[in-house]
């Protein structure tokens, strides 16, 4: 038996195999097609009376991706997505609800709806490598509505299953085991086996420990749910961040009650869907998939990388690389550098692999390479060397005639343009940019800066690239600064300003923090290197009109770099910076720390609209992900168009007026906004 996204087969033992296949995409996802097609099929099997039924998916990618997050973007009534929820509910309560037990087989994904729907199920069985299961919804702004909150608190207990839902990160198979999100872990050609034995003698279903009634109790729920809110807090801002505090509310308000916990999961996420956290933050993920995109035009697909300069940049991209499973040679001229970078990959290979035979293994793939054998070989070749325009050029020139001819020829130069560096080149059509950020193992965005000669098709090999290694590639012309540096340096020196005037550290970053930036950019400037910044600030300085102002450099001469050197705008401590307390003058003051911040992110935003005048980035979305991505602009407000769009066009334009008149020409309206109005 068929439909579109669903296969339905029946064994000799009586039990009911229904396949998830949707149609038309790689993985499955959860959207009001499949809904519709996933009860037509259980109503099927139901008719078939089989002992037992197991819920698996035919595609490799995964069980379940999770609900159709576009389906999200469009949803402008709460009504409307209440009605989708109620729906699910119905769905999920049929199969909860059938006389024989349930099983989910699952393996890869298995994200949001996903877990939902094996939580109604009886039982669930997970693929020891590759699961990666959870309920993530309040990155996305809202909380789990079809039944998550409900069954996951009768499944692993209110402790376990908050924790869970409040962190809204993806478990592997054991650790979903550990907290009773699932029955059984088995290796993937036990799956079948497994799934038959547990229908053919069904144990009793899980149960939560026994003290979980205790944390249900009403006296102590309050308890419970304040230490929730403690925890969340050191995360989000309840401002900027509502879904996770209004999941404790509804958890204090509705655990144990299970029908009014689906009424409940109703009215508060299809009321948090509408809000604009969520629908910036919807936004920013579907941004995220735009790029992806970017990545998938070419099928070029990488085995070996060559890096050329193995310091802070060039040793953490051959690392990375290696932990994605390509082969990599490092060279450098320097073997201290190369022992250094080796052991920096070493504790980044610890910490993500855990395990001691993949740790070796991607050890296995990074070779140190003094001799430059790799050059020959490599499908990308990648220079990481000092930002010097003579000793580029002459390294290009030892490399191309050694490069294959199909190989592709990338530089993270953050400042020079690619027009320069082709100049000698041969062919100069192959050279485009790879910029990575600093630190490459948690920065996700990548520049693929396009020269005037770069051809179209190694541009789009580069994107592939990016995207093999697992990074969002973001198309940007070669124009001083490419787009994220051209944006934050502004903001940055907009700070050190502040600071020369007198305003303390710590709270122009609260300002910054409040505003929603990750973290205040005097911390990010020490983090940083007070040194890089005042290079690139000197560099975009010869093409922008941009004041360097003078701490910056006082402090370089003095090697205060920041972090790393222990002292910069900050003293350091075991990588952490000593914030003195903020004054009382500052404190409870919010409309004080808006000028700040108003003075910081407008020179950001009047840059954005200058990139998107000259064309440095495709379209509006285009920036606002690189911005969200490269920058940390505050994910919840959807990017700096987004928030201009959100606090009205005319009245940013007005405010910088403002500001040039108190201030200077450094907030001088760029001619871009006239043509956005
Ligand atoms: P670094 O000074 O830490 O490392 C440069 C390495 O290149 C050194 O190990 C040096 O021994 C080696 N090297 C120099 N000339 C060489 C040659 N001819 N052959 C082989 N090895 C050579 O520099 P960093 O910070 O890693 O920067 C490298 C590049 O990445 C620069 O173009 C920089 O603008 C860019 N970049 C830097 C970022 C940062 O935050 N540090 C961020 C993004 C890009």
């Amino acid at each position: 038996m068929m439909n579109k996204h669903f296969y339905l087969e029946k064994d000799d033992d009586g039990i009911a195999w229904l396949h998830f296949d949707m149609a038309g995409g790689s993985a499955n996802i959860l959207s009001m097609d499949t809904l519709d097609a996933l009860d037509q099929a259980l109503i099927n099997a139901a008719q078939m009376h089989p002992k037992g039924l197991v819920l698996l998916s035919d595609k490799p990618s995964g069980f379940l991706a999770g609900a159709d997050i576009r389906a999200f973007a469009k949803v402008e009534e709460p009504e409307q997505a209440a009605d989708q929820i109620r729906k699910a509910h119905r769905v999920f309560s049929r199969l909860e609800n059938f006389s024989f037990p349930s099983l989910a087989l699952i393996h890869g994904f298995c994200l949001g709806g996903g877990t939902e729907l094996a939580l109604a199920c009886t039982y669930r069985i997970a693929e020891t490598d590759s699961t990666r299961i959870g309920l993530p919804e309040v990155r996305l702004g809202i909380f789990p509505g079809f039944g998550g909150t409900a069954r996951g608190t009768q499944m692993m207990g209110s402790l376990g299953a908050m924790r869970m839902m409040l962190a809204g990160r993806a478990y592997r198979a054991k650790q979903a085991r550990r907290i009773g999100l699932v029955d059984w872990v088995v290796p993937e050609r036990q799956l079948r086996n497994a799934a038959s034995q547990m229908l053919n003698n069904p144990p009793p279903p899980h149960q939560p420990p026994w003290w979980n009634a205790l944390v249900e109790f009403a006296p102590l729920r309050l308890a419970v749910a304040e230490l929730f809110r403690h925890q969340v807090a050191k995360k989000a801002n309840p401002a900027h961040y509502p879904a996770p505090y209004r999941l404790i509310d509804h958890w204090r308000r509705t655990v144990g009650d299970f029908d009014a916990m689906l009424e409940s999961e109703t009215r508060n996420v299809s009321e948090l869907i509408c809000g604009d956290t969520a629908q910036s933050l919807i936004r920013a993920f579907l941004l995220q998939e735009r790029m992806k995109e970017i990545g998938k035009q070419r099928p070029f697909k990488a085995g070996h990388v060559h890096v050329v300069g193995g310091g802070v940049m060039g040793g953490d991209i051959a690392a990375w690389c290696a932990l994605r499973g390509l082969k990599v040679t490092l060279q450098d001229q320097s073997h201290e550098q190369l022992q250094r970078a080796i052991g920096r990959a070493h504790t980044l290979f610890k910490r993500r692999l855990r395990d001691r035979r993949l740790v070796m293994e991607a050890f296995d793939r990074l070779i140190p390479d003094v001799r430059a054998a790799g050059v020959a070989h490599a499908d990308v070749i990648i220079e990481a060397i000092f930002e010097d325009t003579a000793a580029k050029q002459a390294l290009y020139a030892d490399l191309e005639p050694r490069m294959r001819a199909d190989a592709l020829l990338a530089t993270n130069t953050s400042s020079i343009p690619l027009e320069t560096l082709a100049e000698k080149l041969a062919d100069p059509t192959r050279l485009v940019g790879l910029h990575f950020f600093n630190p490459v193992a948690k920065m996700m965005l990548v520049e693929i800066v396009h020269g005037e000669a770069t051809d179209n098709d190694v541009a789009a090999n580069a994107a592939a690239f990016a995207r093999q290694i697992g990074k969002l590639p973001l198309p940007v012309k070669s124009s001083p600064g490419f787009l994220v540096n051209r944006m934050l340096m502004p903001y940055l020196l907009e700070a050190v300003a502040l600071y020369e005037q007198g305003i303390p550290g710590p709270v122009i970053d609260k300002a910054a923090t409040d505003f929603g930036m990750p973290m205040g950019p005097i911390e990010l400037a020490d983090t940083v290197g007070l040194d890089i910044c005042l290079h690139v600030a000197a560099k975009l300085g010869e093409a922008f009109p941009l004041a360097l102002p003078k701490t910056l450099k006082q402090q370089v001469d003095v090697d205060r770099l920041g972090k790393k050197s222990g002292q910069g705008f900050y003293a350091w401590k075991n990588g952490r910076p000593q914030k003195p307390a903020i004054e009382k003058g500052w404190r409870g003051k919010p409309e004080k720390l808006r000028e700040l911040s108003d003075r910081m992110i407008l020179r950001m935003l009047n840059e954005a609209v200058a990139c998107l005048r000259e064309g440095v980035v495709a379209d509006a979305d285009l920036l606002d992900a690189g911005a969200i991505y490269g920058t940390g602009f505050a994910p919840f407000r959807g990017g700096p168009m987004h928030y201009i769009q959100n606090r009205g066009l005319r009245n940013i334009e007005k405010r910088l007026n403002e500001l040039e008149k108190r201030h200077g020409e450094q907030f001088h309206a760029d001619s871009g906004w006239h043509a956005l109005a």
